[in-house]
């Protein structure tokens, strides 16, 4: 694993930023693995003003998303596909049709879940998988807990992320309690893995990231087998 430690945020976002484009740059029709949250969105911005400069072009991408709220329409605009609009497709030249995000309201997730797992098979795995990483340590929704799961799944939120996630709702009671998320096999099958945090309150989960161990109770652990991960997180919750 590749540590690269940063001052500010701005820089966390510029490193990510220069890593996602040289994989698009040297494979202009990369499938590409994609985060919400806070923590991508000024990556997001740098790569769309590359996109608006003519430096790189994403006519040619695919892209997954790791997770959705469930249940929860598309156009509900606290869905993660309204996210990804706004945020970053809008900005810039990829083809909306190749980019998917896991369906908030399939009728039969299980089904769902593994058409999403196939599709990404067969469009040749994800080259590049952006991640962010939650205050006890979980990515995607990927919770901790004494069994992961591998594939695609619909799961349940735990307090500390419906809290954290809070803020982005009206109220608390407003943050759906279940999400489709990519599972731990399907984020470790990415060839390249860049996982951003900043913040202090991310200390704790990287320190464990950082450390000697594995444990299911923190997943981004499971991160440490991966042959090309690359941390990129400022000094904040590097040093806590
Ligand atoms: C979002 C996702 C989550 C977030 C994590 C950190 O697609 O999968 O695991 O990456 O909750 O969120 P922020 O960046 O808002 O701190």
């Amino acid at each position: 694993m590749r540590v690269i430690v940063c001052d500010n945020y701005e820089q966390v976002s510029a490193e990510a930023a220069r890593i996602f484009a040289a994989q698009v740059y040297l494979k202009p029709d990369s499938v590409l693995g994609l985060a919400t949250g806070s923590t991508p969105v000024g990556m997001y911005r740098i790569l769309a003003d590359m996109n608006k400069r003519g430096e790189i072009s994403f006519k040619d991408c695919k892209s997954f998303n790791l997770d959705e709220y469930y249940p929860l329409a598309p156009d509900n605009d606290q869905s993660y596909r309204y996210f990804m609009n706004v945020n970053f497709f809008d900005h810039i030249d990829i083809d909306k049709a190749n980019t998917r995000v896991p369906d908030g309201l399939a009728q039969d997730p299980e089904a769902a879940c593994k058409a999403y797992d196939e599709a990404i098979d067969a469009a040749g795995g994800i080259d590049i998988q952006v991640l962010g990483i939650g205050q006890n340590g979980h990515i995607a929704f990927n919770e901790p807990d004494e069994k992961l799961i591998c594939g695609t799944h619909l799961t349940s939120l735990t307090e500390s992320t419906i809290n954290a996630n809070a803020r982005f709702f009206e109220k608390k009671e407003d943050v759906p309690t279940r999400a489709v998320t990519m599972g731990m096999a399907s984020i470790l099958k990415a060839k390249t893995i860049i996982l951003l945090a900043n913040g202090k309150a991310k200390h704790r989960a990287i320190a464990e990231l950082l450390d000697d161990t594995i444990t299911t109770s923190n997943p981004s652990t499971l991160l440490k087998v991966h042959p090309n991960t690359i941390i990129i997180c400022d000094r904040e919750a590097y040093e806590g």
